[in-house]
């Protein structure tokens, strides 16, 4: 018998409603902040993410899904900003709309060792706010992150924030950061020793408990921040302060791929262990110009989908259904119960039927099963009279009901 790649999951129809609940709350939230949704291909010509995500991420080195086909090397997607950044560019939605607020729901591949809440096809649920550097628009990205989280009935989760500051200011930071690690580098794991030539900043984020521990002695702040990103970064923490949303400003969330800067934020939740992010975002300024496009600014944050699922919530609601459940007894009554149902389903009515010719009680229990509201009953002593007997499964009531009114009573 075959069996999935380790790392993907089939999501079964119990699970599917959680699925369902999670994208229709998001979509309702999305429609208040005034996002339109974008669906883009899930592959992409692989040098669109070494370009934008970094070739000394994680992702891009170790963690590709790639085709090769001839001359063309093609990736599955492995996030979505930089698929978005492509579309908004190569459909000239710079020139049509400039400012363009978008959202997104599907799958990503990461080439990761599968555990707990990691896995190689994961779900995002994100946004990407394209066209503007205002602090303003950082509170309300935030702020959609944290509504949606409210929305989906998730509570003690925790918002950190951190800002990159621009290009200069990164370029700062790495020079601290070589700096306090000049000294420790023999300790740091051989990755993290070619990060410390190559892209210091991705040893902060590095999973090496070794590496983590000489990280969580670093004393940094946000020295490396020049007066126009530390003034940007205070009015994103005023404006979050004026919301009521709680953060913690943590010097060492740097996020692991490279086309951040200034505001970068991330939101974990402690009952996920040490996959702990349900989700992710900041800002990107250099981004669409780096793709071609004009100096614009953008932002925006994915959560997990799988992970979001894995946290306590309230998202397994069983969407109420009115299902009718036909049982026929006898040959004559299978034929005629295929036009009723026909009929039923035309008429905008939920309707199924025995398959498997099962005794009358073994019907009843199946029709339970499927969360039958109704049962029709229809045998041959009923054909002959063209009546069916239907029973409220909710207080047990049966009574004779003529074929022809059936549509009509079970509307009501
Ligand atoms: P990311 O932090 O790589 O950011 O992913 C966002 C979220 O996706 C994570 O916080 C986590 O919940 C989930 N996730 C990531 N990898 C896996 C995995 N292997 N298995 C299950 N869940 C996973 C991004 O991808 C950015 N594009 C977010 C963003 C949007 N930044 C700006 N705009």
């Amino acid at each position: 018998m075959f069996k999935r790649i380790p790392g993907t999951k089939d999501i079964l129809p119990e699970e599917v409603i959680c699925w369902q609940t999670v994208e229709t709350i998001a979509r309702r939230i999305f429609s208040f902040y005034n996002y339109q949704e974008i669906r883009t291909p899930v592959i992409e010509d692989v040098s669109l993410f070494n370009r934008t995500l970094g070739t000394t991420t994680e992702i891009v080195q170790k963690q590709m899904f790639l085709i090769h086909n001839q001359e063309d090397t093609y990736a599955l997607r492995p996030e979505g900003t930089a698929s978005i950044v492509r579309g908004y560019l190569e459909n000239n939605l710079d020139k049509t709309c400039s400012f363009a607020k978008l959202y997104y729901i599907g799958p990503m591949f990461r080439l990761e060792r599968p555990q707990k809440g990691r896995l190689r096809q994961f779900h995002h649920i994100g946004v990407e706010a394209i066209g503007s550097p205002e602090a303003r628009l950082d509170i309300e990205v935030i702020a959609l992150a944290d509504q949606l989280l409210k929305n989906f009935g998730i509570s003690g989760y925790r918002l950190k924030i951190n800002s990159l500051g621009c290009p200069q200011d990164k370029q700062s930071l790495s020079g601290i950061l070589k700096n306090s690690f000049q000294e420790k580098l023999t300790q740091l794991c051989s990755d993290c020793q070619l990060r410390a030539k190559n892209n210091v900043l991705r040893i902060l984020d590095c999973k090496n408990e070794d590496c983590q521990k000489i990280v969580r002695t670093l004393n940094l702040g946000q020295n490396h921040l020049c007066p126009d990103c530390l003034k940007h970064f205070e009015e994103v923490a005023t404006g979050l302060n004026s919301l009521g949303i709680p953060f913690q400003i943590d010097p060492l969330l740097v996020r692991g791929l490279d086309y951040y800067n200034r505001t970068v934020f991330e939101i974990t939740h402690n009952a996920l262990g040490s996959q702990d992010a349900i989700g992710a975002g900041g800002r990107y300024n250099n981004l669409v110009s780096q793709l071609g496009g004009p100096d614009l600014g953008a932002i925006g944050f994915a959560f997990g989908v799988e992970r979001l699922l894995l946290v306590p919530n309230n998202l397994k609601q069983t969407p109420a259904k009115r299902l009718v459940y036909l049982i026929n007894l006898g040959e004559a009554a299978k034929s005629a119960g295929i036009k009723i149902l026909n009929q039923l389903r035309c008429a905008g009515i939920p309707a199924d039927m025995d398959y498997l010719n099962k005794s009358l009680k073994a019907a009843m229990r199946a029709a339970n099963d499927n969360g039958a509201a109704f049962v029709l009953i229809l045998g041959e002593d009923e054909l002959k009279n063209n009546t069916i007997s239907l029973k409220d499964m909710s207080t047990g009531t049966q009574k004779e009901v003529k074929i022809e009114n059936l549509t009509e009573e079970l509307k009501c």
